[in-house]
Order: structure tokens, then sequence, then C-alpha cells
């Protein structure tokens, strides 16, 4: 089922299969214990030509603890690249060179292309605005560990509805696991592509454009906040017109009903306040922590099959 499997859209899984890896995270997760040898002479190589602290990071770590080891293709100005090679090229070298890549890169198509290039696996780690499925695969397990569930809940989407693929993956995700109600939250400019909203009404999810947070607190089960993407506004005044759009305070936690979580993919800029990671309903810090194991899950998955 998941042996030499490439990771390039959340819909390129079933709900059994992501429910499955789910249970492999958990326990992985449960045996708290840093070092495997399940990976041991097995290289990973990460390519990313966007900055990323968490997926390339827990990536690695993840190939570390399984008893793998690591290569990073690093800085376009270190490699080739800089000398003008392609990155067909590029991705071939990493292919030869490692068991599977990780890829990020601001064109959509990229991961796609390198898949059908490349005999290895390759792993989508976020790709422009279009999709980020890993990230996903660890929202939902953490919804998943806190619900014991992923049917019938109500998401608000807060911030870049436009820009963020974490959010864009997250929807498509929607048609897999269905949600009760999913409100998206934004400034007018940042609204939901119209071929995401096409989505959502041709698979059912029922889904309202709001630009208040307020009327939605009491409601929603999940929180799943995002920064405003400054690097993708081509004209700097129109991200001035909309940064510091939302701040989640303490207040908003108080209004917030039992057992409402909040997730952010991160990293945050000020669109959260740092007050309220020590209430109850801030999950985002076990989210990122939960990346480490669901990554290591998916590794061993694929280059083992267990
Ligand atoms: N969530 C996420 O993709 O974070 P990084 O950009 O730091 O990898």
């Amino acid at each position: 089922m998941w042996l030499n499997r490439d990771v390039i859209s959340v819909l390129d899984f079933s709900k059994e299969e992501l429910l499955d890896l789910f249970n492999k995270a958990k326990q992985i997760e449960s045996i708290r214990e840093n070092s495997f040898s399940n990976l041991k002479g097995k290289v990973l190589a990460t390519a990313f030509f966007e900055p990323s602290t968490r997926t390339r990071l827990s990536f690695q770590a993840a190939m570390l603890r399984l008893g793998g080891t690591t290569l990073d293709l690093g800085e376009p100005t270190v490699s080739s690249l800089a000398k003008g090679e392609n990155i067909s090229d590029t991705v071939r070298m990493l292919d030869y060179y490692s068991d599977v890549i990780v890829i990020r890169h601001k064109l959509e198509g990229v991961s796609r292309y390198a898949a059908e290039i490349c005999e290895h696996p390759v792993i989508n780690a976020g790709e422009g605005t279009k999709e980020h499925p890993t990230q996903t695969m660890i929202d939902l397990y953490e919804v998943w560990k806190t619900f014991k569930s992923l049917e019938n809940l109500t998401y608000a989407i807060v911030g870049d509805i436009k820009h963020a693929r974490t959010i864009s993956s997250l929807i498509l995700s929607f048609s897999i696991f269905k949600p009760k109600k999913v409100y998206l939250i934004s400034p007018l400019e940042l609204r939901a592509k119209e071929k995401i909203k096409s989505f959502m009404e041709s698979n059912g999810i029922l889904y309202e454009e709001l630009t208040t947070l307020s009327e939605v607190l009491e409601e929603a089960d999940v929180f799943y906040i995002t920064r405003i993407q400054k690097e993708r506004f081509s004209d700097p005044y129109e991200y001035e017109k909309v940064k510091g759009s939302y701040v989640i305070t303490l207040e908003h936690t108080k209004k917030m009903k039992e057992g409402a979580i909040i997730l952010h993919p991160l990293p945050r800029v000020d669109e959260l306040s740092p007050k309220v990671d020590s209430t109850k309903n801030a999950a985002y810090f076990s989210q990122a922590r939960g990346g480490l194991y669901l990554r290591m899950a998916l590794l061993r998955a694929i280059l083992t099959g267990d």
C-alpha cells in the first residue's frame, strides 16, 4: 500500500490510507523513543527552493531518528544551479544519490514533474500557493488525536486563504474527511480562489466566507490560523492594506467553546498572541511536534512498506 509511493497531493491518498498513517505515527509517538534502526543505510535528500524550518528539519530529523542519513542541496548559490544547471538535471542527481527526495518549490507542478523523472519516491514539501500535503497530514493527525474522529467538525480557517498552500491542501482533504461546516475568514482581498470554492461546492463541503471572527468563536471546534504571506504580494502596498488583519488573543480563547483547539502550521508573525500559548486551546506546538512522528511514519512506510 505504501511502498515507493510519491507524496504529491493529499488527494493521492484514501481515507483508509490516511487513517493507517495516523495510527502508525501514533504508535511511534507512544513509544517515546528517539532512535530506531528501520531505515539504516537509507538516504534522504532535501531540496528546498523556498525557506523552511519545520518541514526541512523535521524530515531530516525523522530520517536520522529512523537510523538513516540525510543530504541537503543547500542554497542555490552553493550548488551548480548557480552555474545555470536546470532543475531536471539537479533532481536527477539527487535521485542517483538518495532513496527519497523532499522538494519545496515556488512553482506548481515541480514535485509532480520530479516524481515522473525520478526512480525513487518524491515528497512535495510545499509548492507555491497550491499544496503542502504532509502539512495537511500533520494537521489532520492533530485533529484526529484530539477529537478521535475527523468527521462532522466545524472549522474556522483564518488569515491568508488566497495564498496559504496549507489551507488549500486542508480544504482538499475535506473531500476525504467531511466537516460539518467550514468558515473561511479573511479580508476581502484574500478570499479563496474560485477553483477552491468550486472544489468545495462540487464535493458538498458546506462553507461560508466571513471577514470577522467574532461570530464563529463559540461555534468552531478547530481554529486554523495562518499568517498573511508577505512574500506572495507583488505590490507591497497591497500587503500593507491587509497585514495585521487578525490577531488571536486571550480574549478570543475565553469565548471559544469547551474543547476547541487552535492550530497554526507556523511560522507565525503577529496573528497569534504568545499569551495564547499557555491556554488549553493552543494545539499548534503539539501539532508541530507531531509532525516529526507523522514524517517518521511516512518515511518508514514509503521506504519499507511497514
Ligand atoms: N509549516 C511549515 O511548512 O513550516 P516551514 O515553512 O517552516 O517548513
